[in-house]
């Protein structure tokens, strides 16, 4: 990234020869990333702002291009809700498909939920809370076979670094990135697009990125983004087996320390950097107060906001009432995870608990 802040820190959009380095290194970037993700042109990815901004213009730009509604399903992340909420705030019609008790989403439920008026379906290839994997290529077949005037936009922030995630593997027309989800940098991403999809621009302006984007490019960020991109899916499988064994090491501790814990999504249906439990008896908001003191950074499944406890809508969605939900915590693991670390940690979870209870 480094030279995009330095000596080729030119605007892509300029005449001049500084702008002509960035431009190029841009146009390659936009490449590569094609190729990563199985794109049929260069032309088909659409540098964004990050997975809200992709979301927001698959959705939004989805169904206004198209002048219908949206068919979503109830855990997807807020950046997917609140733009569905948009688009139902124009008077279009907006069905939240609801998920079972693991979260996931019926392909056939999705197809029955998709009207004549239908103009967009997003499904999320992963759920950013329990780590649940959606079969989001069935439902991309299905919403196609049933609905060819539907456009299908899968939100795959979350499931790239670990997930075999391209245009072949989910089916979609539109999939949303988030660079900082791989290791890339923070507020850049990116929505593939595919040949033929129409998409009304969100931000309007310069005109960049063939009108479906306008702003100056974050010629660095998209530099980083990319770098990343082609080291996780290098690692992919080396990042697989490593955060596996520390996700099971960290189970196996709090199983054999832990009366009652459970795990929210099942094993083989899920992210592998993913755990998502519950502690019965524990109050999460003083857990992670001292996860943290003790160095562990974890997630609630609730929130607390202005005294009021909200339960996660994911969770909601999953049929838990609040008192089950504000056991939940979930944990991930990263590139420096191993069965050691994952043990260590799942041992001073336990330890936590262990002093609460
Ligand atoms: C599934 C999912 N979608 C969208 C987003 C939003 O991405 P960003 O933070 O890059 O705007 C996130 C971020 O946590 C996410 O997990």
């Amino acid at each position: 990234m480094a030279p995009y802040l330095d000596e080729a820190f030119g605007n892509p959009s300029g005449m001049h020869a500084v702008s002509r380095l960035a431009k190029n290194a841009l146009e390659e970037a936009r490449e590569r990333a094609a190729a990563v993700l199985g794109a049929e042109r260069p032309l088909d990815i659409v540098f964004t702002g990050g997975g809200t901004e992709s979301d927001n213009l698959a959705v939004i730009g989805g169904a206004m291009a198209a002048g219908g509604g949206v068919v979503t399903s109830a855990t997807e992340h807020k950046a997917v809700l609140r733009s569905a909420e948009f688009i139902a705030k124009l008077g279009r019609r907006v069905e939240i498909v609801a998920v079972d008790g693991a979260g996931h989403v019926d392909p056939t439920a999705v197809v029955q939920a998709v009207t004549d008026d239908t103009a967009l379906v997003s499904v999320m290839a992963a759920n950013n809370e329990t780590g649940v994997l959606q079969p989001i290529a069935e439902v991309a077949d299905a919403v196609h076979d049933a609905a060819p005037h539907a456009v299908v936009h899968t939100d795959a922030v979350q499931a790239f670094i670990g997930e075999d995630v391209t245009v072949a593997s989910t089916g979609a027309d539109l999939i949303s990135l988030a660079s900082h989800k791989f290791g890339g940098p923070k507020g850049v991403g990116l929505l593939y697009v595919r040949n033929g999809v129409e998409l009304e621009p969100i931000l309007h302006g310069g005109g960049q990125e063939l009108g479906r984007r306008s702003g100056t490019h974050n010629v660095a960020g998209v530099i980083g983004m990319i770098a990343a991109m082609e080291v996780a899916i290098a690692d992919r499988p080396a990042f697989r087996q490593r955060v596996a064994a520390a996700r099971d090491a960290f189970e196996a501790e709090l199983q054999a320390a832990v009366p009652g814990f459970e795990i929210n999504a099942p094993r083989n249906g899920r992210l592998v950097q993913h755990s998502h439990v519950r502690l019965p008896g524990i109050d999460v908001e003083t857990l992670l107060v001292r996860l943290d003191q003790a160095g562990i950074a974890a997630a609630a499944g609730s929130a607390c906001q202005s005294g009021a406890i909200e339960v996660s809508h994911v969770l909601a969605a999953m049929g838990m009432d609040q008192r089950r939900a504000s056991e939940c915590v979930r944990f991930t693991f990263g590139w420096t995870d191993d069965a050691t670390t994952g043990s260590v940690a799942g041992a001073a979870v336990a330890a936590v608990v262990g002093e609460m209870r």
